[in-house]
């Protein structure tokens, strides 16, 4: 226990603990999009799929624990690495040496946070209906949405956050395709193109899902 507590403090071990805990969450957000994309095709759907993750609580309850231990881990190692890294440059250089690096890269801990909050209104909207209790309805996961989606403010969050997780899945992706070794530069190219188009593929289909309420094409 002592040695993966001393491998998780190193630098490299920080690094890694990212890339391992930000693949399962990207696993998680991208069937979490799939199945949420049934919307679409109805309630019965939808509301089947919903009642299907139900049926077997012991099952769901070891996924959400298991969920909430890799969010939080991934979570304080990111806050810790971010610390660390401001702590070894803490005067900015004259010239901006991280010039190349683009808006999404410099801002991780930003997009990660806001993510952060977003799950937290999230679960409190969906899960246990402690905001927006008018809608919440865990029997009919459609009526639940679509009653949440149409009031514009709640719309716009959703729209919103997906937007920054679209930047924080974008570069986390490349990332850890890099940690994990796939920085060779016959890869990096490819690696940046799917980078992009799993996170346009994520946050699209969640934005798609609540346009269509707040248009009223559902
Ligand atoms: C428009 C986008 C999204 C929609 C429509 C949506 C929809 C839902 C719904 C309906 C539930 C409750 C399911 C139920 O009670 O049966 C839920 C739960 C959840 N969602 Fe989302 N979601 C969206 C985006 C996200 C994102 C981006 C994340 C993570 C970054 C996320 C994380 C979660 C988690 C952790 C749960 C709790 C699962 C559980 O009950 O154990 N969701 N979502």
């Amino acid at each position: 226990m002592k040695w993966l507590l001393e491998f998780w403090r190193s630098s490299i071990g920080g690094k890694v603990t990212m890339a391992v805990t930000g693949l399962l969450l990207f696993l998680f957000v991208l069937m979490h999009m799939l199945g949420n994309l049934q919307f679409l095709a109805g309630p019965a759907t939808i509301n089947a799929y919903a009642e299907f993750l139900h049926s077997k609580p012991a099952l769901l309850w070891v996924a959400r624990i298991g969920l909430l231990v890799i969010f939080a881990v991934h979570v304080r190692t990111g806050i810790r690495l971010a610390t660390q890294n401001k702590a070894a440059r803490p005067v900015g250089y004259a010239v901006d040496a991280t010039l190349r690096a683009d808006w999404a890269s410099k801002s991780m801990l930003l997009t990660g946070l806001t993510t952060l909050a977003f799950v937290v209104y999230h679960l409190a909207h969906f899960t246990l209906g402690w905001v927006h209790s008018r809608d919440h309805n865990s029997n009919n996961v459609h009526a639940m949405m679509k009653h949440s989606f149409g009031h514009p403010g709640i719309a716009i969050v959703y729209v919103a956050a997906q937007v920054l997780l679209f930047f924080h899945l974008r570069h986390g992706i490349r990332s850890l395709a890099q940690t994990l070794g796939l920085n060779h530069g016959r890869y990096t190219p490819m690696v940046a193109i799917l980078s992009l188009l799993l996170a346009a593929a994520i946050a699209g289909g969640n934005i798609l899902i609540t346009l269509s309420v707040l248009l009223g094409i559902v």
